[in-house]
């Protein structure tokens, strides 16, 4: 940070990317100006809301003043607009902190993720949340006048910016505790110099923050002609909190803007869920899932979006005692009538209670999802391809919920033999064939390996459908589900093939008369693949390929194991079992081959490896024996 100081004015530099966030949001919000005033009122509102909880434990931080609240004014002939609140203040140290960096976590994602393209970027922009710096869209000089809680008078601090790469910062006088943002406006601005604006502006974003937004009443004068600004303070917004009215004095457009306060969300929320709970716990929760993924959704230490309140009182943010980790992108409010006021975190964490509330705003969500995949599957599917690889992972992290999350999960499938994964398990139930028992799927690491992997062959000409599992967190799902509505799930590449009733008897019978037949040259097979396999065996999954890798039946998959690997974990060192189809040309060729018997038994052994997505040992050595045999074949 760049630093040059007079007496005791000091100009800094903004954080780059303060900077860049700057830029960007005056170009791609000029269309959405008007959310500023939203944001500077949703940090008044957390102002007064730290200031309330510090002085839980503190209530000299009030000194005189108690009444807690939120003003917005405007000066005509300064053309500025001025939203002042006497919440907690800033120090000095805390506006360079808070107004010159961006301190989220995810911020360095979200520049890496912008695009240049401005409808893009305006669009993630919306979920990053652009608070404070929204003042530039409209400002071409913003001043900060600060006074922490607990401060001398003498101890306030000005802080001021154009927007473009620096700031000051001042030590002042300010006779009241609180925050003064100052808006001076750029030109073309002037339509928000009107209390009629202000007001409807403030009612349609912020009319369910708590705290009372204050205007000086206006007054329609004779002489003047036109509308003068009195002494008297009127109050804009209902100023109580919204989930406490009951909902059939809730608009859907107050819940969605409701939603957009607590989730920093540009859009509207796919679903909600708003209910008071009473009995053992007496609380409301107000549960929203948003329509899109926010760019932090794979970061399991992002923040979470639930909000505490107890009695109407807010606790705190992120509380992530109150939501399991599956289902983080949820947001909302749960507002408590038994907590104390005083709850900390590490209270929480082993708060009884909490678990209650807990468990029943899981089932609340879930029961949620389950009504929306019931009555409207287009939200559904639009929810599965948001977030349906985070609810997977619930199947592992919430035993007691685990078939109602099965339950939800959507898959890809032989049924359609697309990506879409619109395939539930019950529907797989419905449709499974006379005498199937199991529950059959694959797991790869793309849909198109698991779509052609070899081990479908004998399934599609059978007609039986298999899951096509391709998400990484599918292993993880499968490796705690093992069985939905009475029925196994059964990987098509783990143990020995097992049709139960849907097996043929006269293939059966094919198959082990092959076995016997080509009992010698396995043996060979064997002996030339030595330590890469575990065994080798005659297969009947095959009807194309001639070969392909099966794992124990208890042994990862190799596709578990690649992703262990690839995690950097420790995978065992587990080998695979080689099954060869004795209907095959080249299986049935190698019966005669002497000269280059080890090389036919080695390519057996990587396509294989090959085709279920694996990675060959030695590459290079597969080429030269491919060419070798072309160069054989060829000579002939
Ligand atoms: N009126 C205010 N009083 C006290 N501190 C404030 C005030 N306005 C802003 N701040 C401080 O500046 C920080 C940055 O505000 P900004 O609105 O950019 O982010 P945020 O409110 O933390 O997150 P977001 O608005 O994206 O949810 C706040 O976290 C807070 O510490
Ligand atoms: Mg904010």
């Amino acid at each position: 940070m760049s630093e040059s100081a007079t007496a005791n004015r000091e100009t800094l530099g903004f954080q780059a990317e303060v900077k860049q966030l700057l830029q960007l949001m005056i170009h791609s919000l000029y269309s959405n100006k008007e959310i500023f005033l939203r944001e500077l009122v949703s940090n008044a509102s957390d102002a007064c809301d730290k200031l309330r909880f510090e002085a839980l434990n503190n209530s000299a931080l009030y000194g005189d003043d108690s009444e807690l609240r939120i003003r917005v004014s405007f000066d005509k002939a300064a053309r500025t607009i001025t939203v002042s609140d006497n919440g907690i203040g800033l120090s000095r140290d805390e506006a360079v902190a808070h107004l010159g960096t961006i301190a989220k976590s995810g911020t360095k994602e979200f520049f890496t993720a912008l695009t240049g393209d401005q409808a893009k970027d305006a669009h993630l922009i919306g979920q990053f949340g652009v608070g404070f710096y929204s003042s530039f869209i409209i400002a071409d000089k913003v001043t900060v006048v600060s006074r922490r809680a607990g401060l001398e008078s003498n101890q306030a601090v000005c802080w001021e910016s154009g927007g473009e790469g620096e700031y000051t910062v001042e030590m002042v006088e300010k006779a009241s505790r609180g925050t003064d943002v100052i808006l001076h406006l750029r030109e073309g601005e002037d339509e928000f110099l009107s209390a009629w604006k202000l007001k409807s502006i403030i009612r349609k974003y912020s009319d369910h923050i708590t705290l009372p937004i204050v205007m000086q009443k206006e007054e329609w004068n004779q002489e003047k002609g036109e509308q003068v600004v009195t002494d008297e303070d009127e109050t804009v917004n209902q100023a109580n909190a919204l989930w406490v009215r009951g909902k059939s004095e809730i608009t859907d457009d107050q819940y969605k803007e409701f939603y957009k306060h607590v989730a920093h969300d540009f859009e509207d929320p796919l679903a909600w869920t708003h209910a008071r709970v009473e009995g053992k716990q007496e609380y409301t929760q107000l549960l929203f899932i948003p329509a899109r993924a926010p760019f932090d959704l794979w970061d399991r230490n992002a923040r979470h979006g639930i909000k505490l309140y107890v009695r109407r009182v807010f606790i705190m943010d992120d509380a992530e005692q109150l939501m399991p980790l599956y289902l983080r992108f949820v947001r909302g409010v749960v507002d408590s009538a038994d907590l104390p006021l005083n709850v900390s975190r590490e209270i929480l964490q082993q708060s009884k209670d909490i678990d209650g509330i807990r468990s029943g705003c899981t089932r609340k969500v879930l029961g949620m999802l389950e009504d929306l995949a019931e009555n409207d599957k287009e939200k559904y599917s639009q929810f599965w391809a948001a977030f349906g690889a985070v609810l997977k992972e619930g199947v592992g992290e919430d035993h007691a919920n685990k078939e109602k999350i099965a339950g939800l999960i959507r898959f890809a499938s032989t049924h359609n033999d697309t990506p879409d994964q619109t395939v539930s398990l019950a529907d797989y139930i419905g449709r499974m064939k006379e005498g199937q028992e199991k529950i059959y799927f694959v797991t790869a690491d793309t849909f198109n390996a698991a779509k052609n992997s070899p081990h479908l062959e004998i399934f599609r000409k059978k007609g039986i459908e298999v899951l096509l599992l391709s998400d990484r967190v599918d292993e993880w799902v499968v490796g705690h589900l093992t069985e939905f509505d009475g029925k196994q799930l059964q990987s098509v590449a783990k143990g020995g093939l097992d049709l139960g009733k849907l097996e043929d008897e006269e293939e059966k019978k094919e198959a082990e008369k092959a076995a016997d037949e080509y009992k010698d040259l396995l043996e060979k097979v064997k002996a030339a693949l030595g330590e890469k396999v575990k065994d080798v065996r005659v297969t009947y999954r095959l009807t194309d390929s001639p070969s392909c890798l099966v794992s124990d039946e208890h042994d990862p998959s190799g596709n578990l194991a690649r992703l262990l690997k690839a995690a950097g974990q420790a995978a065992p060192n587990v080998k695979p079992i080689l099954e060869i189809n004795p209907n095959h040309v080249v299986v049935q060729r190698l019966k005669y081959e002497e000269v280059r018997f080890d090389d036919w038994a080695a390519l057996l052994f990587e396509q294989a490896t090959l085709a279920e997505g694996g990675q060959l040992d030695d590459p290079a050595g597969f080429v030269k024996r491919i060419n070798d045999l072309m160069m054989a074949i060829s000579a002939k």
